[in-house]
């Protein structure tokens, strides 16, 4: 059999993407991000669904054009079914929903965190090592932070997940009391790299079992910021660096103690990191090493696939398209969409 040409979809939060895979290889990539809301200190639902409109042509055409195939090559359509914004996902869902049916080829409903989960088994044309199942994937991004167990492909179950803000969020937070733009955790990241990572202490709460919780760590920031600050108005910007690095290493620090302990809870060998954090210097470095301390095999994806792309989308598209797993043509989004 020849491998499918599948068109993905995916337009959950803030970035309007486009991809065209042939089987498991990335043939493009597209990804519109969206700046108007920079300004705002956080993503404006109404704003993304404008921006998504204006962007899903285009950027579906670009898909095309960079695969160098025609719409009539393709065999199926995927788009994200949730979890994500409600307005958002309604602009993938309809440009999806219209595109199958002018071309009468079938449809694929996708959840956004099956896809980050299984970004690792994209390939470029190239042969590389991906996760033997069953294995543990922690999920780190600005709407969600799980773990879960993932069995086959499509077998996946959540074991832990954050009681509150996501890890995302989490950086995000912080980079706000700390004056950065919209979103702060790449900013975090690059200053945090100039800083001394023990100069400050912070206290993480215990969520219990395998779950997480970020809420007292953005609030234990900012205690110690206004503490700071009342005593020296320049605190912060003398001090940003080793702000960001030691608040950096307390979260990395608490997102791998949790992730090593539902390992050994579930005697998992092979873990794995995706979304958008996964993208952090800090997580990925202590990550590698600490799998190799404990002898586990590590895996992340590339750091184009961590972050919110298309590509990630049209994978969980092919392992459905498989089993034939299609989407009728009254799909809805699911704002809340569960694994
Ligand atoms: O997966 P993603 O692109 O979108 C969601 O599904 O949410 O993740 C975006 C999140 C944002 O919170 C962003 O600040 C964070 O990932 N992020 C980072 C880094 N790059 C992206 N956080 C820390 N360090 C980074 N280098
Ligand atoms: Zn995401």
């Amino acid at each position: 059999m020849t491998e499918p040409l599948i068109l993905s979809i995916e337009s959950s939060c803030d970035e309007t993407s486009a991809a065209v895979l042939k089987g498991k290889c990335v043939l493009s990539n597209i990804i519109a991000s969206q700046k108007v809301h920079e300004n705002y200190g956080g993503v404006v639902p109404e704003l993304a669904s404008r921006a998504h409109q204006s962007n899903i042509v285009p950027v579906a055409q670009q898909a095309l054009v960079e695969a160098g195939i025609t719409k009539d090559q393709l065999q199926a359509i995927a788009f994200t079914q949730g979890p994500g914004l409600m307005g958002s996902l309604h602009v993938g869902v309809s440009f999806a929903k219209s595109f199958a049916m002018g071309l009468n080829i079938p449809l694929i409903a996708v959840n956004h965190i099956q896809a980050h989960i299984l970004s690792h088994f994209l390939s470029n044309n190239v042969r590389h090592p991906v996760p033997e199942f069953p294995f543990l994937c922690l999920t780190v991004s600005g709407g969600h932070t799980q773990i879960a167990l993932v069995k086959s492909t499509l077998e996946i179950e959540i074991v832990g997940s954050t009681i509150d803000d996501a890890a995302g969020e989490a950086f995000d937070k912080a980079a706000k009391l700390l004056g950065l733009p919209y979103p702060g955790g790449p900013l975090v990241d690059k200053k945090a790299a100039e800083g001394d990572d023990k100069k400050f202490n912070f206290n993480i709460p215990d969520a219990g079992e395998f779950n997480y919780s970020f809420s007292g760590l953005k609030t234990a920031l900012l205690y110690f910021l206004q503490r700071n600050v009342k005593e020296d108005e320049y605190f912060i910007e003398k001090e940003i660096a080793n702000i960001c690095a030691s608040y950096q290493r307390v979260l990395v620090k608490y997102l791998l103690d949790v992730l090593f302990k539902t390992a050994k809870h579930f005697g998992i060998r092979t873990i794995c990191l995706a979304g958008g954090v996964s993208a952090n210097s800090a997580l990925r470095r202590r990550f590698n090493e600490e799998c190799e301390v404990r002898g586990l095999s590590a895996f992340i994806p590339p750091l184009e696939y961590c972050t919110d792309n298309a590509a990630m989308i049209g994978i969980v598209a092919y392992f459905k398209f498989l089993e034939k797993q299609f989407a009728s043509i009254n799909a809805v989004p699911m704002p809340r969409m569960k694994m």
